[in-house]
Parts: structure tokens; C-alpha cells; sequence
């Protein structure tokens, strides 16, 4: 393990370039992108509303030119139908697995949760971003097989409830099946979620068909449409053949926005509202808007900036103009509001130079490797009779975000981010904490364990040289900043034994987060050579969300990563007076 940390900088991942797999040539903007549907309830529970959402293998056809594409989908679509709810409205949801026998995509049963006595074809729907009781919070080891024939360790219960106590915003769910995560969301398994309170309606935002979701996501398919996945180390005389060079990260080649590839978006000139998802496995996107001449193929001034109205968790304070790029780790949110009225006639390419994770601080090396700059193409039409008058407006303040004080924090935790090897040799990355700085496993007890209704600090040291998008269960969380440290330096002590408390290895300031990540977050990007903090409140918090104890995971939501044990189960702790829960209803009757 040592060894495999002391080299990590001789060693950048090189991505898993060398499958040498590229996508059927496709003609780019042939396809308007879909709005995926809204599901509707399938009865009521108790007085709630109450779904039953299957998942199926599909043929869709994801671009014109591209044989339909065998997919999951939740109820047989991808991305999956959007379940819209109110603040304060709790919800019931049955996720049905009604999956064929055999995985889509190729299996690597050497990860930690999966092997011969395991189901390959697993699920476990988790709501992203949900304040939610541990039983339907979807977590890894909570899986089940076709009708609930087999279940993981954790499995509670077939129905899930999500109380929707939190701040009007949109979460997505997707699959969480431990050990398989990368390859069950990657066949199609996500969709959005949206919570919506009164105080949203009142704002006067772009609505109805001027709203729309868009999850950007990267794919590479087969010249037949299937989707390629590379497949894991393969087997020499029966046992894995340990590649080291076998990365966990993949990146595809062709971008893929509410399941269509390389689409396009016809625009009134207007205000729209725009609900953001970087659903890629690995991908980061730095978005920016320009002009762009489709006859010659070039790219010409900056576009319509965006303004950005809210993050993962709700609305931000105040709206945020994105003056250059707008950066989207994996799993991140952004509500984005953008006006196209200057614009008539001309069509807008949305560019992104954020082509991996691994170029030191995200975004910032244009040369790296793996790159995806086009995503899609706005076409803004001329003004006509039947483009409405645009009376949505942009207010100046846009929600009260009670910020967490960081001198009610009771606990400060150090949590170093770092790489290690399995027992096959290879990469993988794993999540330690001051006691055991070289990482632990899924499986090693638990480390991190904050009370109910007590705040606390994660210092996210990252000692790797790559981004990791850091990811914690159940809270909505808020950054305090990232302060630079001495890598080469932690890492020494680190491998010695010896390492001392962070703050030892502090070379700079605390740099204050940007503008647009100062609301509510539950997906953070730590970047390499960065301590990055984080305070969260771990129960209700000045009338939002609501106190839930017991076990949670936090990880890196690089899905790859997250399959190769860069996760780690915490544990929200009751209060001594046990009285802390808020039950289900439906199970406390
Ligand atoms: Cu979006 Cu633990 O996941
Ligand atoms: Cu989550
Ligand atoms: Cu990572």
C-alpha cells in the first residue's frame, strides 16, 4: 500500500484509453433533445401519493443514424421518468427490479460485493441528495434481484419513503448496487427527482415547457448501438489476471443528453430554466455558451452567459452570473437560468474543456487527456406569433440559506483521500481517517460516526493527484473553503506512521468557496493538493430536514472509484434520550 502511494505521482491514471474503442461516427445535431415524461402516481398510501417504478431492458433509439440501443430503464425509459413532488409532501416509491437474467455489461467479479455466490443483476435505487431514513436511502449492500428473490445484507424493505423536508430542489435517483454502481447506471439507470415548495412557485422563474432538465451524460457505443464498456482484468489459468494498467475511470466518447446523442435544443428567444445533472460515470463538465456557425463548423464569440439560481441542495441566496465556466462534478446540480432573446435566429454550442478529473484542479489543463468539448447545440429561433410573452424575471434574492457555523462544530474529522492497491496489484482508491491515514475498506468498521443534531468539520484531504467529487448520504452540507497542503510532505509521514494533525502541513490560507458553491451542497469536488472543508449539521436545521440516525455511506462519486472501495458506511448517532426519530408512518402504526 505504501509503495503503490509513494509512486502515485510517477503513476497519473491514464484513463482506460487503451480499450481503443471509438464510437460509430455520428452526425452531430441531427436529434431534439427529450424532455423526459413526468410519472405520474400510481395511487395513494396512507394519503400520500405512492409509485411503483420498474426497471426493464429496452431498445431506444438514442440517435437517428445509431440501431436502437439495448438500455435500463426505469420504467423501461432512459433517463427515467421525472418524479415531481412538493416540499413538506412526503412520497412512497416501490422500485421493481424486472431485469433479464444476464447483466448488460460486463461484470469484473473481483470488486469488493461481488463474486460467483453474488447475483450479477442487482439493484438498489438511491434518491441523490435525499434527507432520508437509513431504510430507503438505497444503499450499496441493499439490493435485490427480480422480485425481490434474493436480497443484500441491508435490505429492509420493498417501499421507500422520502419525507421531502428539505429545501425545494432537484435530486436525482439512480442505481447504487455495490460493486456494480459504474455499470448499472452507465445501462440507464438515473432519472430526476424534483422537490418543490411554495415559496419556489412564487418566484416567477421560466416554468412548463420553459423548464427543462437536462442530464449530460458520456457514452461509447458498438458499430450494432450497444453500449461498450471495457470489460475488467481477465482471467489467467482461473485466477484474475491483475492489470495495472487497467484504471478504474471510464470516460466515453460521444455526448449523450437526456439520452440522445449529440442533440439539439430548439429555443424561443426568451428566458428558459434549465435543471442541471452531470450524470456521467467519470466526467466532469465546464460548460460555457458560444456562437456558432454550423454551416463551416466554428465556433465564434461567447454566447448568453448563465446565471445560476441554485446548486445541488436548493436555491443559492442570491443569483450567481457565471462570469466564465460553470463547472459540474459528477453528481452535481445547477439551476441555470439562461436568456436567449439576443440571440434570434443563431445557433449556441455548449462547449466544455473539463475533459477529465486528472489535470491537477479540474478544468484547468486544456490539453488533458479524454476530451468531450461539444455537448449540444441550442438553436434559438426568430421571434413568431406563437413564441409567448416572457414574463418570467430573475429575482434579486432567491431564498434564505441559514449558513452552519463552524463554532458549533463539535467534531473536526481528517479524512484523508488516497491511493492504494488491491490484492491483485491494482489501483484502488480509498478513504482513511486520521487514525488510519493509509484508507480503509467498504467493510472496516465504522469511523466516522456523528452525533444527531451536532455539527461537524470533514477536512477532505486529498493526497492523490486527481479530483475526487466527494459525496455524503443524507446531509446537505456547505463548503467552508479548501486550503492548500503539503502533499509530498503528509504522504511521507503518512507511509512513516507518523503523521501529524493537519494543520502541521498547512502552506496557505483558507480560499473561501466560489460564489455558486456557497448553497447547499452534497457533492463537493476535492481537489489534489487541497484540504477541502465541509461542515454539516447531521439533523433539522432551522426548520429544514429532518433528524435521521443510523448508517450511511460517503464516497466519491466517480463511479468507478466508488466500485473500487472509495467509499466508506458513517453512521448517524441517536441522542442519549433515544427519542430522535421521525418514523415512517406507515411502519410506526
Ligand atoms: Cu449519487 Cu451514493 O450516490
Ligand atoms: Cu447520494
Ligand atoms: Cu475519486
Amino acid at each position: 500500500l505504501a509503495e503503490a502511494s509513494n509512486g502515485a505521482l510517477g503513476n497519473v491514471p491514464t484513463q482506460v484509453a487503451d480499450v481503443n474503442q471509438t464510437s460509430p461516427e455520428l452526425e452531430k445535431w441531427v436529434d431534439e433533445v427529450p424532455r423526459p415524461s413526468v410519472l405520474k402516481p400510481d395511487g395513494r398510501k396512507k394519503g400520500k401519493s405512492y409509485y411503483e417504478v420498474d426497471m426493464r431492458q429496452v431498445e431506444q433509439q438514442l440517435h437517428r443514424d445509431l440501431p436502437p440501443t439495448t438500455v435500463w430503464g426505469y420504467e423501461g425509459q432512459y433517463p427515467g421518468p421525472t418524479i415531481e413532488t412538493k416540499r413538506g409532501e412526503d412520497v412512497y416509491v416501490k422500485w421493481k427490479n424486472n431485469l433479464p437474467e444476464e447483466h448488460l455489461l460486463p461484470v469484473d467479479e473481483t470488486l469488493h460485493g461481488t463474486g460467483p455466490d453474488v447475483p450479477d443483476v442487482r439493484t438498489v435505487t438511491h434518491l441523490h441528495g435525499a434527507n432520508v431514513e437509513p431504510e430507503s436511502d438505497g444503499g450499496p449492500e441493499a439490493w435485490f434481484t427480480q422480485n425481490f428473490e434474493e436480497v443484500g445484507p441491508t435490505f429492509e424493505k420493498k417501499t421507500y419513503w422520502y419525507a421531502n423536508e428539505q429545501p425545494s430542489t432537484s435530486l436525482w435517483y439512480h442505481d447504487h448496487a455495490l460493486g456494480i454502481t459504474r455499470l448499472n447506471v452507465y445501462a440507464g439507470l438515473a432519472g430526476f427527482y424534483f422537490i418543490r415548495g411554495k415559496h419556489e412557485r412564487a418566484l416567477d422563474l421560466p416554468k412548463g415547457e420553459y423548464e427543462i432538465p437536462l442530464v449530460f451524460q458520456d457514452r461509447t457505443f458498438n458499430d450494432d448501438g450497444s453500449l461498450f464498456y471495457p470489460s475488467g482484468p481477465e482471467e489467467d489459468e482461473g485466477e484474475p489476471n491483475p492489470d495495472p494498467s487497467v484504471v478504474p475511470e471510464f470516460f466515453g466518447d460521444t455526448s449523450v443528453v437526456n439520452g440522445k446523442a449529440w442533440p439539439r435544443l430548439t429555443v424561443e428567444p426568451r428566458k428558459y430554466r434549465f435543471r442541471m445533472l452531470a450524470g456521467g460515470n467519470s466526467r466532469f463538465f465546464n460548460l460555457k455558451l458560444f456562437q456558432y456557425d454550423e454551416e463551416t463548423q466554428t465556433i465564434g464569440d461567447p454566447g448568453p452567459t448563465m446565471t445560476q439560481i441554485g446548486s445541488d441542495g436548493g436555491f443559492l441566496e442570491k443569483p450567481v452570473e457565471i462570469s466564465d465556466r460553470l463547472l459540474l462534478g459528477p453528481a452535481f446540480r445547477a439551476d441555470i437560468i439562461i436568456d436567449f432573446s439576443k440571440y434570434e435566429g443563431q445557433s449556441l454550442l455548449l462547449h466544455n474543456n473539463a475533459p477529465s478529473p486528472f489535470s491537477g484542479v479540474a478544468g484547468e489543463d486544456p490539453d488533458d487527456v479524454q476530451p468531450l468539448p461539444e455537448i449540444m447545440l441550442f438553436d434559438v429561433q426568430e421571434k413568431n406569433k406563437r413564441c409567448k410573452r416572457d414574463r418570467s424575471r430573475i429575482p434579486k434574492r432567491l431564498a434564505r440559506v441559514p449558513e452552519i457555523n463552524p463554532d458549533k462544530a463539535v467534531e473536526e474529522r481528517e479524512l484523508p483521500l488516497v491511493e492504494g492497491v488491491d490484492e491483485y496489484d491494482r489501483l484502488k482508491l480509498l478513504l482513511g481517517t486520521r487514525e488510519h491515514p493509509n484508507g480503509l475498506n467498504w467493510d472496516a468498521p465504522i469511523t466516522e460516526d456523528p452525533k444527531v443534531g451536532t455539527t461537524e468539520i470533514w477536512d477532505l484531504i486529498n493526497t492523490t493527484v486527481d479530483t475526487h467529487p466527494i459525496h455524503l448520504h443524507l446531509v446537505q452540507f456547505q463548503v467552508l473553503g479548501r486550503r492548500p497542503f503539503d502533499v509530498d510532505q503528509y504522504n511521507a509521514d503518512r507511509e512513516s506512521g507518523s503523521v501529524g494533525p493537519i494543520s502541521d502541513y498547512y502552506t496557505g490560507e483558507l480560499e473561501p468557496p466560489a460564489a455558486n458553491n456557497r448553497g447547499w451542497k452534497d457533492t463537493i469536488d476535492a481537489d489534489p493538493g487541497y484540504v477541502t472543508q465541509v461542515i454539516a449539521h447531521f439533523g433539522k436545521f432551522k426548520g429544514l430536514f429532518k433528524d435521521f440516525t443510523g448508517e450511511y455511506p460517503w464516497h466519491c462519486h466517480i463511479l468507478e472509484h466508488e466500485d473500487h472501495e472509495m467509499m466508506r458506511p458513517y453512521e448517524v448517532l441517536p441522542r442519549e434520550d433515544g427519542n430522535n426519530l421521525f418514523p415512517d408512518p406507515l411502519v410506526a402504526k
